[in-house]
């Protein structure tokens, strides 16, 4: 049997829209973008929200959005897809890293303050593997320093924690809607913001600094634009949004199957000597992204290719990226700077959690996990 790492699940009522979006006049950023935005802002109870292009693109912008720049420092997680922290390098800032609490793989809380000098102008979490980081402990903190928050939800937009959703105490959230997130449009991202007086300026940055979209001069008359500051181009497109809106009204029906699919791993992995795996913690519903098993490091790659050959797609979220080459000679970083996160990362499978993935092949995952792990010899 195949098991394939991700299958989207697009169906009749995304291609419907698609067709719909097609037919119209109107393919860039229009109406559906906006009623995407309305939508998602509402499902996550934020005052509003933009369509982008990536995760990333809305990481750059919120840190432009937020004043951040040369000079500055910015505190996040190691364990985590380069882009959290590129993105920081992106505006001349320095990406400051804290090492990682081992139940969960999150950013450790209890050594964001010793990591603050008079630079630290934000605190970037993410909510890895969809299990949001302990955003009321950071609010408190980032208030004390006056810091802001950017939360990285690429991995979370369904999670909840202590009663907060993604965007509701950071300064700033951002999604993607990347090829294997759970709603996607193969490329696409979002920023949501609590302060809708950011709104302007970050529509203006996701398209050249232009006062007018194309949308706003479509209708009347010729109304001529300016270009007010220099900006990006990182609009989503109505062809985007067409393929995003019917998949968000259906985004808790996909998560109770991965949470259903979540369950039964964790029932068959809790007693398998030399496996362990993240907690989902109380008080928290998690966004389950990603499942992953933490394996003896000296095994996972050798676990890796075993379990591939038995026709499962499996993958590393993530390798520490202190340690990976760019990081490591820029910054000086020795294996041993952020040991909680390089053990993680040394010891990490991720196995396929999709919504679409049928009972079976859940089956045929856990036989073979089963039978592949523990080491030989335990
Ligand atoms: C944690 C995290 N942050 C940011 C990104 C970047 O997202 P995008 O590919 O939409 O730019 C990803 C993408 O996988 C991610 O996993």
């Amino acid at each position: 049997m195949k098991v394939e790492f991700y299958r989207h699940n697009i169906g009749e009522a995304e291609k419907e829209r698609l067709l719909t979006a097609l037919d119209s006049t109107f393919l860039t950023t229009g109406e559906v973008t906006y009623e995407f935005e309305r939508n998602l802002a509402s499902y996550l109870e934020i005052p509003a929200t933009i369509g982008l292009m990536s995760c990333t693109a809305a990481l750059h912008l919120a840190l432009l959005a937020l004043n951040i720049g040369p000079g500055d420092e910015v505190i996040t997680t190691p364990l985590t897809f380069i882009a959290t922290a590129n993105t920081i390098l992106h505006v001349g800032a320095k990406p400051v890293f804290v090492d990682v609490e081992a139940t969960t793989g999150n950013l450790d809380v209890s050594l964001v303050e010793s990591a603050i000098t008079d630079k630290t102008k934000a605190i970037l979490p993410v909510h890895l593997y969809g299990h949001m980081c302990d955003m009321q402990a950071l609010r408190t903190i980032a208030d004390k320093h006056n810091l802001k928050i950017i939360e990285d939800a690429a991995h979370c937009l369904e999670g909840v924690r202590d009663g907060f959703r993604p965007g509701q105490l950071g300064d700033a959230v951002c999604f993607s809607f990347y090829a294997t997130k759970s709603i996607t449009c193969g490329e696409g991202g979002a920023i949501g913001v609590r302060d809708v007086q950011l709104i302007d300026i970050l529509r203006k940055l996701s398209l050249h600094g232009m006062s007018h979209s194309a949308a706003d001069r479509y209708h009347g008359r010729y109304q001529h634009w300016e270009m007010e500051l220099a900006g990006w181009k990182y609009n989503l497109s109505n062809i985007q949004a067409a393929l995003l809106i019917p998949q968000l009204a259906r985004v808790e029906e996909y998560l109770s199957r991965r949470e259903e699919i979540c369950k039964r791993y964790e029932k068959a992995f809790m007693d398998l000597p030399g496996v362990s795996f993240p907690k989902v913690l109380p008080n928290t519903k998690s966004g389950r992204h990603l499942f992953t098993i933490w394996v003896d490091p000296q095994v996972r790659d050798e676990k890796m290719f075993e379990l591939q050959a038995a026709g499962i797609n499996v993958a590393v979220n993530y390798r520490a990226i202190h340690l990976l080459k760019f990081y490591r000679e820029e910054f000086n970083f020795l294996p041993g700077s952020f040991p909680v996160a390089e053990k993680i990362g040394n010891s990490t499978i991720t196995l396929p959690l999709y919504s679409k993935l049928t009972d079976e092949e859940v089956n045929y995952v856990i036989e073979t996990v089963r039978k592949t792990l523990p080491q030989r010899g335990s």
